[in-house]
Formats: C-alpha cells, sequence, structure tokens
C-alpha cells in the first residue's frame, strides 16, 4: 500500500490518502492537546504506545462483534483504517463521575454512576464541544435517527466489553469517547481507543492513568499510558 498525500492534520494524529480509495493511513503523533487545543505539548513515545494501544483494543472490539475501521498496524506509529466519512459527534459513556460532568452538574469527582450515563457533544473546538442531544441530531442532520440508535448501542457495547478487560488488569474505567463514520452506509467504530480520550484509575488507590494527568499537570503522562498498556499485555515492542 502506498501513502498519499496529506487528508487532514488533527490535534494529535495525521491522516493520509492511500493508493486505496477505502482505505487511509492514520499517523500517531507525539503531539498532545488538552482544552480543544488550548494545551499543546510533544510528548515523546506517546504517538507509538496510542497506535499500538487503539490496535489491541480495537481488535479486542472487533472479536467481540463492534465494527471498527481498524485493518492493520503499518508501523511503529501508523496504521491502516477504513475511510470513513466520519459522523461529526462524540459519544461520551461515564461509569463514574469525572471531568464536565461534575463542572455541570455539581457532583463530586468518583461518584459512581449507576446506571452508566451517556452523552453525545458535537465534534467542534471552535465551540469547545458543545454538550447536544438526539433532537439537535435530527433538526440539523448530523445523523439519521437509525445511525443515532446504532452509536449508542455500540458505545454501551463497548462499555460492557472495556470495562471487563481493564477490571482484569485492575483498572477502572471511568469514562470514554467514541467517534463513529460511515463505511458503506454502516456505523463502523472509527478514530481511536487510547488513554488520550478516557479515563483509568487504578482500582485500588483511584491513582490517574489518562490525559488527566497532562490536563492536571500531574506529570509522568508517558509513563502512565506505558503502565496501562503493560497491565494490559500490549506489546510495546519496536515493529
Ligand atoms: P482532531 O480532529 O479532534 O484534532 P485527531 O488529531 O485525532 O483529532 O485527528 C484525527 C482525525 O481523523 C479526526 O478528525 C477524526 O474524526 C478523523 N478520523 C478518524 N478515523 C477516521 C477514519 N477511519 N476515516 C476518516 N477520518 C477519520
Ligand atoms: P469530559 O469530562 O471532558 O466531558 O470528557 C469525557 C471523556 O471523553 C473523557 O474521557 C475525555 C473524552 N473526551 C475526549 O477525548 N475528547 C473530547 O473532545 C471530549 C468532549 C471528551
Ligand atoms: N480532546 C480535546 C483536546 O485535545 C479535549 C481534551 O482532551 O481536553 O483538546
Amino acid at each position: 500500500m502506498q501513502k498519499m498525500k496529506q487528508m487532514y492534520s488533527g490535534k494529535a494524529k495525521s491522516v493520509y490518502f492511500t493508493d486505496q480509495a477505502d482505505y487511509l493511513i492514520l499517523h500517531f503523533r507525539n503531539d498532545t492537546s488538552a482544552f480543544d487545543g488550548e494545551k499543546v505539548a510533544q510528548l515523546d513515545r506517546k504517538g507509538e504506545i496510542n497506535n499500538k494501544f487503539n490496535a489491541f483494543i480495537m481488535q479486542k472490539l472487533a472479536q467481540a462483534g463492534i465494527p471498527t475501521h481498524l485493518e492493520r498496524v503499518l508501523s511503529d506509529t501508523e496504521s491502516v483504517v477504513k475511510k470513513l466519512k466520519m459522523i461529526p459527534i462524540e459519544c461520551v459513556v461515564r461509569n463514574i463521575a469525572a471531568g464536565s460532568i461534575c463542572r455541570r452538574l455539581g457532583v463530586a469527582e468518583g461518584l459512581d454512576l449507576n446506571p452508566p450515563t451517556f452523552e453525545f457533544f458535537l465534534k467542534n473546538d471552535a465551540l469547545h464541544d458543545p454538550m447536544i442531544n438526539e433532537y439537535h441530531i435530527r433538526s440539523f442532520g448530523w445523523a439519521t435517527d437509525e445511525q443515532v440508535a446504532k452509536m449508542k448501542e455500540l458505545t454501551f457495547k463497548v462499555n460492557g466489553v472495556l470495562q471487563k478487560l481493564f477490571a482484569d488488569a485492575g483498572l477502572l474505567l471511568v469514562d470514554y469517547k467514541l467517534e463513529f463514520g460511515l463505511f458503506r452506509d454502516q456505523v463502523v467504530l472509527g478514530d481511536e481507543f487510547s488513554p488520550d480520550g478516557c479515563r483509568l484509575w487504578d482500582k485500588e488507590t483511584r491513582k490517574k492513568l489518562d490525559k488527566d494527568r497532562f490536563r492536571q499537570g500531574l506529570g509522568g503522562v508517558v509513563e502512565a499510558y506505558e503502565e496501562v498498556a503493560h497491565r494490559l499485555g500490549v506489546d510495546l515492542s519496536p515493529l
């Protein structure tokens, strides 16, 4: 497969066309961003860890019957994915209160959410990813009702698979964000699942092992990502 010209460069990944119209190459960079691009830094090894972490998780999800865009890992920092028509919506599931829900609803960090809660956000940095509901999605035509139902179904199915996977590694899956797109009219999980887009706490100590270490200036960001990868059994050795 030939890597062709760049299609898009985001805050953490760059996307390349390939010589096959249905496939793209995702390049996971070391760039790390928080607060919709307000805080940025280069973190050594992060691109490589997230590329391999994401591939490991996407393979587990595919085995559980969740359609994902991942085709294969191409290099330490690149993966081949199906070219999706992205739906500009972020699907968030929360098992434990943290982050924006604490600010918005005045609840304490660490509160168990039983049953887990679900939120949609519009993917728009300039507007700081505002929370939206299904009526907005319908009125603005961002997705059909059928696609919305599928995104919710798949996002909750991911929770079932990953809560157990992380629990077996001594980790709490606090919350996470997923992005979906369309491939031949099918709703498919795209983008990435890595500690950049979820919250993971040690089950015993509740130590934060995700991008909150960067957001909150706690240090040891990449070391935390590596610890999670090692606990899960993700192979981080050079290809
Ligand atoms: P952002 O755009 O939020 O800054 P990234 O730096 O992660 O995010 O850039 C990756 C971009 O690629 C995102 O906009 C994401 O929606 C898009 N993307 C992810 N997977 C696919 C895919 N399979 N096909 C097309 N676009 C994708
Ligand atoms: P929040 O608490 O900031 O709303 O985020 C909830 C979860 O979703 C958290 O794990 C971070 C992730 N997330 C992103 O990765 N990118 C985003 O743009 C948003 C809104 C959330
Ligand atoms: N993912 C967003 C960003 O990169 C928001 C965040 O993680 O705080 O800015």
